[in-house]
C-alpha cells in the first residue's frame, strides 16, 4: 500500500483516499447466481489497491501500476474500447445513468489477483472503482447498487452476461465467513467458516479459454431456452431456481439434449447449494467436501464448462482423497478449490506439481487463502 500510495502522490502531487477491494472464491453454487438460485462465495486475502483524488474536471485519469501504463477518457466520451479501460468506463456509466454528479479524478492501481484464474479480478476492479467514486463524490449509493452498477458494467462494457456473485461477494463479504448469498432476492447470510484443521488451496491450472465470455453466454441462453420451456406447462415458473429434479425429469425426452443437460444440471446445484449450508453449519466437512465434488462432476459432464486440466486435478484430489475439490468461476480453466486437511496440503502439491507439468507441460500455481472482508476505504 505504501507504494502505491507514494507513486500517487509523487505523479499527482495529492494525498489519494486508498480502497482495497478484494477478489472472491465460491465454495459451491456455481452458474447458478443468473438462474435466480443460491451461492456461497467469501472475499479473499488477494486484491485491488486504489489510491484516487478528485481533479475539479471532467477527465478520468487512470494509472495501472502494474503495467505502468496511463490512459485518460472524458466524461463525455464514454465509448468501449480499451482493455481494462472498458471496465471503468462501464461503471463511470452507471453513475451518470443514475443521475450521480460526479467529475473527474485520477487513479492509480495496484493487483495482485491473478487475472483469468476465476478469481473475479475484473468484479473487484469494477467493484472497487465504483466505491472509489461513491466515497469521492459522496453519492450515497448502497453497496448493493455498487454491484449492479458493477454489473452493468461487465454486461454493457465487456459483453460477459455474468451474473451478481463476484461483485456482491467483493462488496459484502465479512472476515473468517462465507455468505449464503439467495440470488433471487439479492440477500444474504453469514455462516461463520471454522474448517478447523482444514485449508482452502487454490490450484491455478493456468489455462484460459479465449471464448470464455461468449461460452458462459452461451451457457446462459441454454437456461433461458429450458425455462421458456418449462413455463409452457409450469406458467409459475420464473427461472430454474422454481424447478425441482422430478419436474424437470419428464423433460428429458422434450427438450434438446444440450438444454436438458444445462438444466438439470443448475437444478441439481441449487440444491446442492442449500444442503451444503446444511453441513457447513453442523461442520460436517465429509459431507461437504462430497458436494464439491459432485460439483465438478456436474461441471464437467452436464454443463461442460471444464478442461481436461481442471478435470485431472480433481481426479487426482479424489483418488488422494482430499476432502473436496472442484474448478472454480465460469470456467474453462482457471483455479481449481480443494478443502485439504493441513498435513496433507504439502504432499499433495508437491505431488500435482510434478505430475501435472509431466502431463500439460504447464507449471501450476498454488494459492493458499483466508478469507476478508468485503471492500474497505483503508487509513494510512
Ligand atoms: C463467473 C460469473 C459469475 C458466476 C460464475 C459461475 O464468475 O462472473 O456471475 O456466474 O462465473 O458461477
Amino acid at each position: 500500500m505504501q507504494t502505491l500510495t507514494q507513486s500517487f502522490t509523487h505523479r499527482y502531487n495529492r494525498m489519494p483516499l486508498v480502497v482495497r477491494a478484494p477478489g472472491r472464491i465460491n465454495l459451491i453454487g456455481e452458474h447458478t447466481d443468473y438462474n435466480g438460485g443460491f451461492v456461497m462465495p467469501a472475499a479473499i486475502d488477494k486484491q485491488f489497491l486504489f489510491a484516487a483524488a478528485h481533479n475539479h474536471t471532467k477527465q478520468f485519469t487512470i494509472c495501472a501500476l502494474d503495467f505502468n501504463e496511463e490512459i485518460s477518457f472524458s466524461l463525455n466520451e464514454l465509448q468501449p474500447g480499451h482493455r481494462w479501460v472498458n471496465y471503468l468506463m462501464g461503471v463511470v456509466a452507471g453513475f451518470v445513468r443514475r443521475g450521480k454528479a460526479i467529475g473527474g479524478v485520477e487513479v492509480m492501481f495496484t493487483s495482485n489477483i491473478p487475472p483469468g484464474a476465476g478469481l473475479s479480478s475484473s468484479a473487484a476492479l469494477c467493484s472497487g472503482f465504483g466505491f472509489v467514486l461513491n466515497e469521492l463524490f459522496q453519492c450515497r449509493l448502497s453497496r448493493l447498487d455498487l454491484a449492479l452498477i458493477a454489473q452493468e458494467a461487465e454486461h454493457q462494457f465487456a459483453g460477459a452476461k455474468v451474473g451478481l456473485m463476484d461483485m456482491y461477494a467483493s462488496l459484502f463479504s465479512k472476515s473468517e465467513s462465507v455468505m449464503l448469498m439467495d440470488c433471487r432476492s439479492n440477500t444474504h447470510e453469514y455462516i461463520p467458516f471454522r474448517a478447523d484443521g482444514l485449508d482452502l488451496l487454490l490450484i491455478d491450472t493456468k489455462v484460459k479459454h479465449s471464448l470464455a465470455s461468449s461460452a458462459y453466454n452461451h451457457r446462459r441462453q441454454a437456461c433461458e431456452a429450458g425455462v421458456k420451456i418449462l413455463q409452457q406447462k409450469h406458467p409459475g415458473v420464473q427461472s430454474l431456481r422454481d424447478v425441482s429434479e422430478m419436474q424437470l425429469l419428464p423433460y428429458q425426452a422434450v427438450m434438446e439434449e444440450e438444454i436438458f443437460k444445462r438444466c438439470h444440471y443448475v437444478v441439481k446445484e441449487i440444491e446442492r447449494t442449500v444442503a451444503a449450508a446444511g453441513h457447513l453449519k453442523r461442520n460436517e466437512w465429509s459431507a461437504f467436501g462430497k458436494l464439491m465434488y459432485e460439483t465438478h462432476d456436474g461441471l464437467s459432464r452436464e454443463y461442460e464448462v471444464s478442461c481436461p486440466e481442471s478435470d485431472w486435478i480433481v481426479n487426482t484430489a479424489r483418488e488422494s482423497r482430499i476432502t473436496g475439490a472442484r474448478q472454480m468461476g465460469g470456467g474453462f480453466g482457471g483455479c481449481v478449490l480443494c478443502l485439504i486437511s493441513q498435513p496433507e496440503k504439502k504432499m499433495f502439491s508437491q505431488k500435482v506439481q510434478e505430475k501435472y507439468f509431466a502431463q500439460f507441460k504447464k507449471e501450476p500455481d498454488f494459492y493458499s487463502v483466508e478469507l476478508s472482508e468485503g471492500i474497505t476505504l483503508l487509513d494510512f
